[in-house]
């Protein structure tokens, strides 16, 4: 006579709940419903049943299948639930883990940094594009093709497969812009003057990667236009920048200078703030930091706007956000806010 289903049904419940670890668990299992278990023993036994009785049997054994597959994984999530605790002593009073808490990188620090005392002047921030036209980084800005200031920013084209295809509005080429100055004429258009916005961003020059040079680091542009700004607006802003930025001592410098795309031009330094401008190995001993370079915006910037020079004026400036955060910091190698090093970057 085959086995009783309740016998064994019962049997199992008792010893898969009297069962503690996952080892004896799968002892049962194969005794169960291994290959040679009662459970196929049983379904063996199904052609000796008597032919009435058969059907009803066989269900009954199916069903047992069932039940005793449900009753093994139930206990076996069970164990498992309980085995990450088996054994640990828990101390509900001890002060949680504090999770691993990130930062802005430093360069993104002092560029909103920037931005922020601009905005307390007045101004807005804008952004322009990254992949810029020959038009916006060259032309727009007084640039044209064969000036000789174009050498040390021809750069980095964008192959036109990669670019959308040519129509003739954007037939010329692409490049990834060398300063964020193409901005001007971008800023000038979006925002028609009277207007002020500063424009920080990332630019792209073929120089060898080197403490003080890298191919790729960050800009803060500004821009002005009005009916009657002047030279002297130019100077009274930077000079607030600068006490803002630097502290309230810091004398600034105008250096006259060219820019295409300005006129006049200069290249501002600030007294150095490191030795009081007594004269350090970082003002390499002459008292000065050169940060910036502006001018008084050029006619043709304007016409590039499609703006009418003789109506409006204004003054623009741009300045490296890594040069800044360098004499900032104190830092020597432009190398090390690109490497990503947790142990350079966590001091910030
Ligand atoms: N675009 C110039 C540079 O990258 C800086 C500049 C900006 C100069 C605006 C004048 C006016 O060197």
């Amino acid at each position: 006579m085959p086995m009783d289903r309740a016998s064994v049904a019962q049997a199992a419940q008792q010893e898969i709940a009297a069962c503690s670890d996952k080892a004896g668990l799968d002892a049962l299992r194969v005794k169960y419903l291994g290959r040679k278990g009662l459970v196929q023993e049983m379904m063996q036994a199904i052609p000796t049943v008597s032919v009435e009785e058969r059907r009803g049997f066989g269900a009954g054994v199916n069903q047992l299948k069932n039940e005793l597959e449900e009753l093994l994984s139930r206990r076996g999530a069970e164990l498992e639930a309980q085995g990450d605790l088996a054994g640990a002593f828990v101390d509900i009073t001890l002060p949680g883990r504090q999770p691993l808490c990130g930062h802005l990188h430093p360069i993104t620090q002092v560029k909103l940094e920037i931005c922020r005392v601009f905005e307390h002047l007045g101004f807005k921030v804008f952004e322009g594009p990254e992949v810029e036209t020959e038009f916006h980084n060259f032309e727009s800005l007084n640039i044209p093709l064969d000036h000789p200031s174009r050498d040390a920013f021809d750069t980095f084209y964008l192959r036109t497969s990669h670019v959308p295809r040519p129509t003739s509005e954007n037939a010329e080429k692409r490049l990834l812009r060398s300063h964020t100055s193409p901005s001007q004429v971008r800023a000038l258009k979006a925002c028609p003057p009277p207007m002020a916005v500063v424009v920080p961003g990332r630019v792209y020059r073929p120089d060898a990667v080197d403490a003080s040079h890298s191919f790729m680091f960050h800009q803060v542009e500004g821009i002005a236009v009005d009916k009657d700004i002047r030279f002297s607006d130019l100077k009274g802003l930077l000079i607030a920048f600068a006490h803002e930025m630097f502290g309230e001592g810091t004398r600034l410098r105008f250096r006259p200078s060219f820019f295409p795309f300005t006129e006049p031009s200069a290249e501002v330094d600030v007294s150095c703030f490191l030795c009081g401008a007594k004269g350090c190995s970082v003002c390499k001993k002459s008292g000065w930091l050169e940060i910036l370079g502006c001018g008084m915006v050029h006619p043709h910037v304007f016409k590039s706007a499609g703006l009418d020079p003789k109506e409006w004026r204004g003054f623009a400036f741009g300045m490296g956000v890594e040069r800044i955060a360098m004499l900032k910091f104190g830092i020597d190698d432009i190398r090390l806010f690109f490497e990503n090093d947790m142990r350079f970057l966590e001091q910030f």
